[in-house]
C-alpha cells in the first residue's frame, strides 16, 4: 500500500522566525497539518508559534490533537490511539501528514509515540523528522550562559518525574537542565540553597517569545504552579571548559 509520509517537524522554541527553511518547506506541502495541544479547548503551542510564518496554505486540513498533560498511562493512552488512528486515516488514503511540534520533535514530544507506532500500524509507511530548535539551546541564548564547554557535562532532567537524586546530580554534572517544572520549584530551591548553588540557577519561562520572563533569583518566580514553558538551568561553572582539563590527543580520536 502507498501510504503518505508522516513528518515530525520542530518549529522551534516560540519565537516565529526560529523555525528553519526545512521545517517550512515540508509544511506547506504538506495536505495535512497535525497540531497537538494539551485539551480539546485549548490553543496549541506549536500552531501559535508557525502560523505568523506558515502564512495561508491553500486547501490543506488542519487537525487538532488532544494529547493531556498527565503522566497516567490510562488517561493518555486513548488519546494517543485516537491521534493515531485520526492521523492513520490521511496516510492511508496517501496523503503526508506533517505533525508540529514546539522545540525539536525527537526531546519530550508526543511523536515520538506516533513515530514508534506508526510502523507497525502501517508496514513500510515512511517516518521523517525535521529537527527544530530545542528551548535548551533558545534558553542560553537568552541569557548569556553557555551550555558547556569543552569537558563540561551536562544532565537534562524532566523534574516532575522526581528529583530525589537532585543534590547528586548538580555534584556530578556541570550544567543541570530542569524542565517540566511542574510544582517542583520549592523543592529546587531548598536543594540549590543547601548545596550553595541558588546564585548559580536562571529560570526562563516562554523564551523567544513575545511574554519571554528571565529570573535570575528563583525567590522572584510566582509560588504557584509555574508556567508549561519554563526551565531552570543551574551552571557550576567551577572550571572553564577546554582550559581547565588534561590536554586530549586528539578531539576526534
Ligand atoms: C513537553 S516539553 C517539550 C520540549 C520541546 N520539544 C523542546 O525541544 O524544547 C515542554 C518543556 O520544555 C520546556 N520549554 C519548552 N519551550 C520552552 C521555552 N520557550 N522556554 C522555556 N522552556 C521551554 C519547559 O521545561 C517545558 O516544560
Amino acid at each position: 500500500m502507498n501510504y503518505g509520509t508522516l513528518y515530525g517537524v520542530g518549529v522551534g522554541p516560540g519565537a516565529p522566525d526560529l523555525i528553519t527553511l526545512r521545517a517550512l518547506d515540508v509544511l506547506r506541502r504538506a495536505p495535512v497539518l497535525a497540531l497537538p495541544r494539551s485539551n480539546d479547548h485549548g490553543a496549541s503551542m506549536a500552531w501559535q508559534i508557525l502560523r505568523p510564518t506558515l502564512g495561508a496554505v491553500a486547501d490543506q486540513l488542519r487537525l487538532f490533537l488532544t494529547f493531556p498533560m498527565s503522566k497516567d498511562p490510562a488517561r493518555l493512552r486513548p488519546a494517543w490511539d485516537a491521534a493515531l488512528a485520526a492521523i492513520g486515516a490521511h496516510l492511508e488514503a496517501g496523503r503526508d501528514v506533517a505533525f508540529a511540534t514546539e522545540g525539536d520533535p525527537s526531546l519530550f514530544s508526543s511523536f515520538i509515540y506516533l513515530a514508534q507506532a506508526a510502523p507497525s500500524r502501517w508496514p513500510g509507511v515512511k517516518v521523517e523528522v525535521v529537527p527544530g530548535i530545542t528551548s535548551i539551546t533558545a534558553v542560553p541564548s537568552v541569557t548569556g550562559v553557555p551550555l558547556a564547554d569543552g569537558q563540561e557535562r551536562i544532565a537534562i532532567i524532566p523534574a516532575t518525574y522526581g528529583l530525589g537524586d537532585l543534590e547528586a546530580l548538580l555534584a556530578a554534572f556541570d550544567t543541570v537542565v530542569l524542565m517540566k517544572l511542574g510544582g517542583e520549584l520549592p523543592h529546587i530551591i531548598a536543594t540549590l540553597t543547601r548545596v550553595g548553588l541558588l546564585d548559580r540557577a536562571v529560570y526562563v519561562s516562554r523564551a523567544t517569545m513575545a511574554d519571554q520572563r528571565i529570573l535570575r533569583d528563583l525567590r522572584e518566580v510566582p509560588a504557584a504552579r509555574g508556567d508549561c514553558f519554563a526551565m531552570i538551568i543551574v551552571s557550576r561553572k567551577e572550571h572553564s571548559g577546554v582550559l581547565a582539563g588534561t590536554p586530549l590527543r586528539s578531539i576526534c580520536a
